[in-house]
């Protein structure tokens, strides 16, 4: 497979390339360049941070988790090609040196590389720009100084520059590996095309975001065969909202669905401020999420509670089926070999969605239980009530007897009390390094209670409560 990228300010042509190298392996081993760490290799420190832009603009992106097809066509800025002409700082690097904002220097390349994107972003949440990079010995609060200072300062035009090369002058279009080679690592241009190369080669490993399959290579050693990459489906990567429904490609990244949705349904969009960190929520996609099977994705449980419809394609078939009905059980999809998740969508409705995310660590952690409560309430009767949880069940699964036990009720405590003990019917969790099956229960149980509260007028987010 060939590439072609701008890697700090010059056009870099790749040859022949194992489509399964990481991007900061090749920076470090061929390039030498070694400003960019290693620290987990597994896309939860942020040491290898690096700026990618492309069409949508600057990124800080993981670059121990992406493989280099995935930058075809894009501007990479690694820690090297920070500062400007004749050594000029950028900005966050000043604010850095001003404030000190690094002692043993380890994380501070990753620390700058996010800084960067999120000041050539405009983004001014520090706390969640860095929320993916790891210190072990400054501390955070000379680094957020440091952010904040840097924030009144214009983007430096030789980063502008290279948003516009990126843009302009690299051939996206470019069908690498197709033509004469065999057809073993796929870039298809859009789902037609990747209906066909699927079908073709159904035994192909889809490769949307890699913050999964990256780590089948760097953890698990595992040879991925042939591989089909998708990052150049622009068409899959369309939130389109109409009067009937929210459409999401397969290829939405979670940053991107975290602003379609924070209008629509807030609580969605808050728990995917809390999905790993920006750097993995730039890379992982909504197909992935789903596709993965994973019963402790966060999309899924609050998805299924939205009644979401799944879009899956094999060739020029399409089907369509309710989401829960996808997770047939661990591990066990219901997809056939050379079929694709093309897009999910949920019906327009009133927002009455709450998600709760509980997790060890507050931003960067997998959930231990996740709880999705849509329920509607009318004249003081609860009408309508869709609940799925994930990390309760082998699957993302709904709480039927819970829901059963709601519907038709009054709104009330008591009514909620009473619906308390669905939830031992509808799940026997596990006890694993997340949480064990009785406080998983009993916290399923307390999210029930957290929606009547708030719904009563509560505050129940620790972030919110005052003395
Ligand atoms: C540091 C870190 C933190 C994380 N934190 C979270 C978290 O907080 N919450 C959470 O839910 N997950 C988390 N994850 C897991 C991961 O981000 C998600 O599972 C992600 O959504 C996968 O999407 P992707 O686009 O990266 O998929 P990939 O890794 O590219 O693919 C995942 C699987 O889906 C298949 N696939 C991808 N797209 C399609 C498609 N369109 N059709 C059919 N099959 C497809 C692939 O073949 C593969 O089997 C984390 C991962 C990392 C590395
Ligand atoms: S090395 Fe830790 S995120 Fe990449
Ligand atoms: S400066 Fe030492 S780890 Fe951050």
């Amino acid at each position: 497979m060939n590439i072609t990228f701008l890697l700090n300010g010059e056009t870099v042509d790749l040859a022949d390339i194992d489509p399964t190298a990481t991007l900061l392996d090749w920076l470090r081993e061929d390039r030498g360049l070694t400003g960019t760490k290693e620290g987990c290799n597994e896309g939860d420190c942020g040491a290898c941070t690096v700026m990618v832009i492309d069409e949508n603009g600057p990124k800080a992106l993981n670059s121990c988790i992406l493989f280099l097809p995935q930058l075809h066509g894009k501007a990479i800025r690694t820690i090297e090609g920070v500062s400007g002409p004749n050594q000029t700082a950028h900005p966050v690097q000043q604010a850095m040196v001003d404030l000190h904002g690094s002692q043993c220097g380890f994380c501070t390349p990753g620390f700058i590389m996010s800084m960067v994107a999120g000041h050539a972003s405009g983004a001014t949440d520090h706390d969640t720009q860095l929320a993916g990079n790891l210190c072990r010995c400054t501390g955070y609060a000379p680094i957020i100084r440091a952010a904040r200072a840097a924030a009144n300062q214009p983007v430096p035009e030789w980063i502008t520059t290279d948003q516009a090369f990126s843009c302009s002058k690299i051939p996206r279009g470019e069908a690498a590996g197709r033509g004469a080679e065999p057809p073993t690592r796929l870039l298809p241009q859009n789902a037609d095309d990747l209906a066909a190369l699927y079908l073709q080669n159904p035994n192909a490993t889809l490769v949307a975001g890699a913050t999964d399959v990256s780590l089948w290579v760097t953890k698990q050693l595992r040879d991925l065969g042939p591989a089909i990459f998708l990052n150049h489906c622009s068409d899959l990567k369309q939130v389109t909202i109409s009067d009937k429904e929210i459409r999401l490609g397969a290829m939405v990244d979670m940053n991107h669905m975290r602003k379609a949705l924070a209008d629509l349904h807030p609580s969605y969009a808050e728990m995917i401020r809390r999905y790993a960190s920006v750097q993995v929520r730039h890379a992982a996609t909504v197909g992935g999420n789903i596709a993965n099977g994973s019963p402790i994705g966060d999309n899924p449980p609050a998805l299924i509670a939205l009644n979401a419809t799944l879009h899956l394609r094999k060739g020029d078939a399409r089907r369509s089926i309710p989401l829960e009905e996808f997770f047939l059980d661990y591990g066990k999809q219901d997809r056939t070999p050379g079929e694709f998740v093309e897009a999910v969508s949920v019906p327009r409705q009133p927002d009455h969605l709450k998600c709760y995310k509980l997790s060890k660590r507050f931003d960067q952690d997998i959930s231990a239980v996740c709880g999705c409560f849509n329920i509607t309430v009318s004249d003081g009767i609860v009408s309508q009530a869709r609940i799925a949880f994930g990390g309760m069940a082998g699957t993302p699964k709904r709480a039927l007897s819970v829901e059963a036990a709601l519907i038709g009720k009054p709104w009330t405590a008591e009514t909620i009390q009473a619906a308390l003990p669905g939830f031992d019917k509808d799940y026997a969790p596990l006890t694993d390094m997340r949480a064990s099956a009785v406080y998983r229960l009993k916290t399923a149980k307390a999210m029930l209670e957290r929606y009547y509260l708030e719904d009563q007028g509560e505050i129940t987010n620790v972030l919110e409560v005052t003395s």
